[in-house]
């Protein structure tokens, strides 16, 4: 196979389609490792700053990209017609769920559709993107074997082209890991497809795992997912139990995690956030009722952690309450705008939620994020918000202040001196070392 040479003398051509937390770090893997690397999207904005050696995600580094620009080998570009010279094309495009929570798969098709006009002999191709089992062969595959280019007789997968899923694995902001530390599986559609695909991961990933198709592949990304889903729907079950009881789950969930075996820790919060977590596992339910089967642990799982907004607005109520107050009229503010510590991805975020909960209820909302200076319009919501400066007078504004991300940044001591009430979703208060009469947990 002459793709095989190319990817290993480091002369293939790597296109990447879609820019995003998934694609740009790849894209710079391979061409930190010496590969010509052509990033497409759709998103003019992101390609001005890739030429100018500028990043658009706070995690990752400017200079990573300014090096591999100035070194002329990563572009990028919204002229598609280009696919048609990359030797392995990787699609890191988006999968959302649609309003009545189906999986939206139209960045995915609309991509195939697009390869399939420029597709040509011996080119791989693999999607990145988190999706349902079968979304390879049933919805790509048919797509590329009848390519414009292909004439009348189609292109054999396996023999004309190459067809794989590898889905990504990212832990935004984790220093540990990073796309090249983390293992990747791989599935390809025949032998000769894993192998390609094997061989091109290989030259940027520090262990491939290879499984028996790209269905097997999609699953072990969705298990994954699902398996974070569930556990924290648990916690999170068993933190309003406690409550009731008079128990600290922080205090339980650290103890157990004492055990050497056996357990994992998940921890409770204000409701799930990313990209992942609160939309994958809705691809299986989806896939699932072809099959005639019901996903109960997934639903179940949903039903718990969409409601933690709602808990913890009635919680706020509840510590109002206590000092003579009604939510209707309080103030208050929100710590943290997205949806995990440190980053400055808001998708999916719970703020964003309680921010429309509280709104509904009657309280005065702002809120207060280091890294999200404004809130941008999303898919759901339109907050025509700034981010408020935290000072000591500022916090005294307000009647509650509730923290629903734990960024670092925040100054916990400051806030825990001048806050009326606080309501703390995450433990992050007394993971600062402070204890008071003040602070309260949802
Ligand atoms: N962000 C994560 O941590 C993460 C982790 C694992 C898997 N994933 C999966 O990876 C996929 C991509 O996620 P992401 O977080 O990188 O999304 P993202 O929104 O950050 O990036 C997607 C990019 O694709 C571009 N795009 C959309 N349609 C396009 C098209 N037709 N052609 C070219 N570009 C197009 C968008 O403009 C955007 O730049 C999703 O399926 C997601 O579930 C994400």
């Amino acid at each position: 196979m002459e793709l095989l040479e190319k990817i290993k003398d480091k002369k293939a051509k790597i296109g990447i389609i879609g820019l995003g937390y998934v694609g740009l770090p790849l894209g710079l893997e391979f061409a930190g490792k010496g590969f010509d690397v052509l990033g497409f999207d759709l998103d003019e904005r992101k390609i001005k700053f890739l030429k100018e050696g500028k990043s658009y995600i706070k995690h990752i580094n400017s200079e990573k990209i300014k090096k591999a620009v100035s070194d002329g080998k990563l572009n990028a570009i919204s002229d598609f017609s280009k696919i048609s010279g990359m030797d392995a094309i990787i699609i890191c495009v988006p999968t959302p769920l649609n309003e009545h929570r189906e999986p939206d798969m139209s960045y995915v098709e609309g991509t195939a559709i697009t390869i399939a006009k420029y597709l040509r002999i011996d080119q791989l191709i693999t999607l990145e993107s988190t999706t349902f089992p079968g979304t390879t062969e049933e919805i790509l595959l048919p797509l590329f074997e009848k390519a414009e280019s292909a004439g009348n007789n189609g292109f054999k997968v396996g023999k004309d082209f190459y067809l794989a899923f590898s889905p990504e694995r990212e832990d935004p902001n984790n220093p540990k890991y990073s796309t090249s530390t983390i293992p990747k599986v791989i599935g390809g559609v025949t032998q000769k497809c894993l192998e390609a695909a094997k061989a091109l991961y290989d030259q940027i990933i520090v262990e491939t795992v290879t499984v028996s198709s790209p269905r097997a592949a999609e699953a072990t990304k969705l298990l994954e997912n699902i398996y974070r889903s569930v556990n924290i729907a648990l916690v999170n079950e068993l933190k309003m139990v406690f409550d009731r009881m008079d128990i600290d789950i922080w205090e339980v969930i650290y103890a157990a995690s004492t055990k050497p075996f056996g357990y994992t820790p998940f921890y409770p919060g204000p409701g799930l956030g990313g990209h992942c977590i609160p939309i994958d596992p809705f691809y299986l339910t989806w896939k699932a009722r072809e099959f005639e089967i019901n996903t109960k642990f997934i639903e179940l799982a949903g039903e718990i952690n969409t409601y933690q907004p709602h808990y913890v607005v009635e919680k706020a109520m509840e510590v109002l309450n206590k000092f003579k107050k009604a939510l209707n009229g309080s103030k208050v503010l929100i710590l943290g705008a997205s949806y995990k510590r440190d980053i400055d991805d808001m998708r999916e975020s719970p703020s964003l939620k309680l921010i429309e909960i509280f709104n509904e209820r009657g309280a005065i909302v702002d809120y207060s994020d280091p890294y999200i200076p404004t809130l941008p319009k999303t898919r759901k919501y339109n907050f025509d918000m700034k981010s408020i400066e935290l000072s000591d007078s500022s916090v005294r504004e307000y009647d509650l202040v509730v923290l629903s991300t734990d960024h670092t940044d925040f100054d916990y001591n400051m806030i825990g001196d001048n806050a009326k009430l606080i309501l703390d979703t995450r433990n992050a208060f007394e993971k600062n070392n402070l204890k008071s009469k003040n602070i309260y947990k949802a």
